[in-house]
């Protein structure tokens, strides 16, 4: 299964830190935001990864990941050329996927739970097999969010993007499992009024196929899209909260290429120094009983 990150769009929303900074390489705590989604793809076993972002923005990601071989991993780059829309990466990341499935996460997502990287390989294998699948999270402000509509039995009926009137909490977070269709059907669809290719209409298409799956969340997990500030340091804050107090690291890819056996030891202490000498490394070195 492959994965696609996409980290583009012009951050305006986060303005004035992401004048010389792209959004998805701001801090998160202690590691850049892309980290997070990135490890979460790794945690689910994928390591075939396109990352999609701006002309300006390219370099930055480059510098930081490279071709991905320090994580064992392969990352490849393609350019959104203006943000014009979610689903636009299924056409833009056609080749890349070559007739595959694929899994996308949003570089400003943050996922934290034990269970999400089993519940995106199960989407995997329903993508696999034809299906689609979303994940919601129950929040306190839809309206900032693509949101789900449930019949009285709990299914979803319909999904609306920003709706001024929400007929859930459940937001759709930004995590999508797509069959090997997506391209074709991204490509069917319409700009929306902001001129979007809407990831909203494209989980429309599948719900009407019905071939789309619901996984809630909440239970189990906790979600952050950071696209304001308060959610941003609302992230960090979380993720200093369990790092300190339960003692793990989260978003993390040089443990999650350790755990699955994608870099040696060797190659784990490598980039153990090149790392600062603080509690990042520290805890790294902590893995391996240094
Ligand atoms: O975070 C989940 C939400 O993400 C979903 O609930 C919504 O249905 C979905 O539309 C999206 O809403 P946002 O308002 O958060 O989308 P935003 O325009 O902020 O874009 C999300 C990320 O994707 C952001 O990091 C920028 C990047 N992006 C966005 C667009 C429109 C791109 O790389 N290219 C784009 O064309």
């Amino acid at each position: 299964m492959k994965g696609i990150i996409l980290a583009g769009g012009a951050g305006t929303r986060l303005l004035p830190l992401t004048k010389v900074v792209s959004k998805q390489l701001l801090a998160i705590y202690d590691k850049p935001m892309i980290y997070y989604p990135l490890s979460i793809l790794m945690e689910a076993g994928i390591k075939d990864i396109l990352i999609i972002t701006t002309e300006e923005c390219e370099p930055q990601f480059k510098f930081l990941l490279g071709d991905g071989s320090i994580f064992g991993i392969n990352i490849s780059y393609t350019i959104q050329p203006a943000p014009e829309g979610l689903a636009q990466a299924f056409i833009l990341g056609e080749k890349f996927l070559n007739g595959e499935p694929g899994v996308m996460v949003l570089g400003d997502n943050i996922f934290y739970g034990q269970n999400i990287p089993d519940l995106i390989q199960k989407a995997m294998w329903d993508a696999d097999h034809g299906e689609a699948t979303i994940f919601g999270y129950k929040v306190r402000d839809p309206e900032r969010f693509g949101v789900a509509e449930f019949d009285k039995n709990n299914q979803v009926i319909s999904i609306e993007e920003k709706p001024k009137n929400p007929k859930s909490n459940y937001a759709i977070t930004g995590l999508y499992c797509y069959p090997k269709d997506v391209p074709e059907k991204a490509k069917a669809l319409k700009p929306s009024a902001r001129n979007e290719l809407e990831i909203t209409d494209l989980n429309n298409v599948y719900l009407q196929e019905k071939r789309l799956n619901f996984i809630p969340l909440n239970d189990h997990s906790t979600w952050f899209d950071t696209g304001t500030f308060e959610s941003l340091y609302d992230a960090s804050s979380f993720i200093r909260t369990m790092q300190q107090h339960q003692n793990i690291i989260i978003g993390c890819p040089e443990v999650a290429a350790l755990k699955n056996k994608w870099i040696d030891v060797e190659n784990f202490i490598k980039l153990c120094y090149d790392k600062g000498n603080n509690s990042y490394r520290e805890y790294l070195l902590s893995m391996i009983g240094e």
